[in-house]
């Protein structure tokens, strides 16, 4: 039962896409297990690009059956375009699997979200505006909508109906909107039930019987570990929980079924939003990783934070996800430095700390500690072997393990499907 999960070692953004695509031919699920499409992956197969936002990028993979969990939430227009866009492009989505117990991202949820993203003013999360917080606080304050409940009208209304009880009164009296109307929302939500009907199934059954008949599942993470609603940089963060145990909660599998975690680690740093970052760079070195590595959000369009690898981070996502391996992504983008500062520990308030602090205000005092590390200027997009890799790189990279504290089984080089080194499989 090898049972692998994928998830961001850093703020998200650091290439999953492609490192889940790499395994999808020997994949037979891959399930999102949190988030929803405020994610976005960037797919690269032959000379087509395919930026997805809600769908597992093993939905790209013939052989492989994607499942959307039940800690997803799923915005279903978005959904629907994301499938008939992909259906125009050829591609065939028939197998995908919905879990009915998904809660469903509403307009209102849509509207709530910018709403008080504006109320915040200064003190805002600078959130993706696509209606994730305020669904995933529906789910916790038990007044959310699941995907099962577009089968059952009467139900239904009646859970909008409470949903909006308070949402009213907070639109109307604290924003100064409108009220939105329930047979309005109801009317729409009952207009994706068909059209999602073929998808939706029992997906915790579904993936714990494959995982008894040996069939490899890849769990796969939105976001990244720092902006895990329990483990990231709160409040500037997204709300669920994109480390290693969301995979349990939001696919229904229990921890001793994992055997692997991977962490997607950029051999650089970049965030979007707001929120502490202590290795950003405000300079042109931070201009040219944001150039050469083509660091706008997917999803938003936002352009990324960017700065140099924080291993400190690295470190503490090998600890909350008990990580087993690390899959370096664009190293490529580093060639030409003469040298790359590599951040090994912070400086807060005059003292050296080699861990991620726990205290919210002693991060947003860290400092970067930098080491120089030698830089290479050959191509190394067609190294297709660790020892294919200049000196210096190679140094970079084993640094880097080190560091970090789990091997580095993979190497992106380039954007291309083949562009990467693999070291150890994964499977
Ligand atoms: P939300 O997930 O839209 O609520 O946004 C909360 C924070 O998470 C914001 O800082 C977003 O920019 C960030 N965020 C959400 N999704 C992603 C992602 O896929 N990559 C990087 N940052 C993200």
């Amino acid at each position: 039962m090898p049972a692998l999960v994928l998830l961001g070692a850093q703020w998200g953004d650091e290439g999953k896409g492609k490192a889940t695509d790499l395994l999808g031919g020997s994949v037979d699920y891959v399930v999102r297990y949190q988030g929803g499409n405020n994610a976005g992956h960037t797919v690269v197969v032959g000379d087509q690009k395919y930026a997805l936002h809600l769908l597992p990028s093993g939905i790209l993979s013939p052989g492989c059956t994607p499942v959307i969990g039940n800690g997803v939430v799923v915005d279903p227009s978005v959904l629907l375009s994301e499938l008939s866009g992909l259906n125009e492009r050829g591609v065939d989505t028939s197998k995908l699997l919905l879990s009915g117990n998904a809660h469903i991202i509403t307009p209102y949820n849509v509207t709530v979200d910018k709403v008080t993203e504006r109320f915040l003013g200064k003190r805002k999360i600078g959130t993706t505006g696509r209606g994730i917080g305020p669904t995933y606080a529906d789910k916790i304050n038990r007044v959310g909508i699941r995907v099962q409940d577009l089968y059952d009208e009467s139900i239904l209304t009646q859970k909008v109906e409470a949903a909006l009880d308070i949402k009213n009164q907070i639109l109307t009296k604290l924003y100064n909107r409108r009220a939105m109307a329930v047979d309005q929302a109801v009317e729409e939500l009952l207009g994706y039930a068909d059209k999602l009907a073929p998808y939706v199934a029992d997906t915790v059954l579904v993936i714990n019987q494959a995982l008894e008949e040996d069939k490899v599942v890849l769990f796969e993470g939105g976001q990244g570990t720092l902006l895990d609603i329990d483990h990231g940089t709160y409040p500037f963060v997204t709300s669920s929980n994109p480390t290693a145990g969301g995979a349990c909660t939001g696919a229904g599998v229990g921890p001793t079924k994992i055997s692997r975690v991977i962490g997607i680690l950029k051999a650089y740093t970049t965030r979007v939003g707001a929120g502490p970052f202590p290795t950003e760079l405000f300079d042109e070195d931070g201009e040219a990783l944001r150039r050469i590595g083509g660091e706008r959000g997917v999803t938003t369009g936002r352009d990324r934070r960017c700065g140099w690898f924080d291993a400190v981070i690295a470190r503490y996502a090998t600890r909350v996800n008990g990580l087993t391996d690390f899959f370096l992504t664009k190293l490529d983008v580093l060639t030409g430095w003469e040298q790359i500062p590599v951040c090994v520990a912070y400086e807060i308030d005059g003292k050296r700390v080699e861990e991620l602090p726990y205290s919210q205000t002693d991060f947003h005092h860290a400092k970067p500690v930098y080491e120089m590390l030698p830089g290479w200027s050959e191509d190394i997009s067609k190294a297709k072997s660790f020892t294919d890799l200049p000196k210096n790189a190679q140094a970079y990279v084993k640094a880097l393990e080190e560091m970090s504290g789990a091997p580095i089984s993979a190497i992106g080089v380039g954007p291309g499907r083949d562009e990467t080194i693999e070291i150890n499989s994964f499977l």
